[in-house]
């Protein structure tokens, strides 16, 4: 388990949520799409000081053409309210968890993300073909439960109607989620230890910086 250094009495010193103080602030310019690749850092702290970070290939032209932000709650907390699952395994591996698929059909986890991940043109059209594509895989393999494979569809089914919406070319990954590091670059996208200030300081990647491994 991992504790989150964010604030408050006990925290190590640090706070993640530093970034979003009034107090300080911090500027960024991102290269191509959807934020997800950071060439340069600007913190300006309480104290007026500033510094500056750039990873390691960013040119001045690029710095100067760049889309730049001052960072705010949603540049991390960016799926509120509508999360859409960035992996599609992610969301299985929960259906499983939870017993709405069940661990005891054969080959449960790579069919769900084969049938939800495929392309379909519309969300009624995923829907009938995750049912029948369940079914029909099943209807091959003997012994399957037929109650667990009802139950498997309609949970497939309900996965894919919260995250993929193809009329609005919405799917898995569409949007990153940037509150952590497992599923996407999220706090690495500036916390890789190669943003790097003139002093050669680095915007820190340590493991410890932002999270603290806890004995149960
Ligand atoms: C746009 C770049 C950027 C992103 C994205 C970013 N940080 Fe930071 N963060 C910084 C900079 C710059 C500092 C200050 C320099 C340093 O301490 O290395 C900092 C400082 C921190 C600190 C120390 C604050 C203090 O109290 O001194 C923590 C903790 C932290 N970040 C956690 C995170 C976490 C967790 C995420 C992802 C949810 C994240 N950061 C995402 C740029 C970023
Ligand atoms: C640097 C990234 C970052 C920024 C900026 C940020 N947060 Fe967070 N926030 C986190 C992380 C990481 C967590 C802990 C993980 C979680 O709860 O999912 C968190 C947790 C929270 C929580 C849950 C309560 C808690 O302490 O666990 C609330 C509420 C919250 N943030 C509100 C905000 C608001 C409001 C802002 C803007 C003023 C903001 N956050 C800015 C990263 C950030
Ligand atoms: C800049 C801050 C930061 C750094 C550096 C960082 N992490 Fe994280 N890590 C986070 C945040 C924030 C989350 C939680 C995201 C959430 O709960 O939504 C997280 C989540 C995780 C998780 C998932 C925990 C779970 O229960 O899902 C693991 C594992 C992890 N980090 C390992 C590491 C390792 C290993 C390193 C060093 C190589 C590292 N982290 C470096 C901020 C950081």
């Amino acid at each position: 388990m991992l504790k989150m250094h964010m604030g408050g009495p006990s925290s190590e010193g640090r706070s993640i949520h530093w970034h979003a103080d009034p107090a300080n602030r911090i500027e960024y310019v991102t290269a191509g799409e959807n934020r997800q690749t950071i060439i340069y850092v600007k913190a300006t702290d309480a104290k007026g000081q500033v510094k500056e970070y750039r990873a390691d290939n960013a040119t001045d032209q690029a710095i100067r053409s760049g889309a730049r932000r001052t960072m705010d709650c949603v540049d991390c907390h960016n799926t509120v309210g509508h999360p859409i699952s960035p992996t599609a395994e992610r969301m299985v591996d929960r259906a499983i968890a939870a017993g709405e698929v069940s661990a005891k059909l054969p080959f449960a986890r790579r069919e769900g993300v084969r049938l939800i991940t495929a392309s379909y043109a519309s969300q009624d059209d995923a829907v009938n073909a995750i049912d029948r594509g369940v079914r029909d895989f099943y209807a091959k393999q003997p012994g399957a439960d037929a109650q667990a494979v009802a139950r498997a569809a309609t949970a497939l089914q309900d996965v894919y109607r919260r995250n993929v919406f193809p009329s609005m070319k919405v799917t898995w990954s569409s949007y990153p989620e940037n509150k952590g590091h497992i599923t996407s670059p999220g706090c690495t996208r500036c916390h890789d230890d190669a943003h790097k200030a003139k002093d050669g300081s680095a915007i820190n990647g340590d493991c410890e910086y932002c999270h603290k491994e806890i004995q149960k």
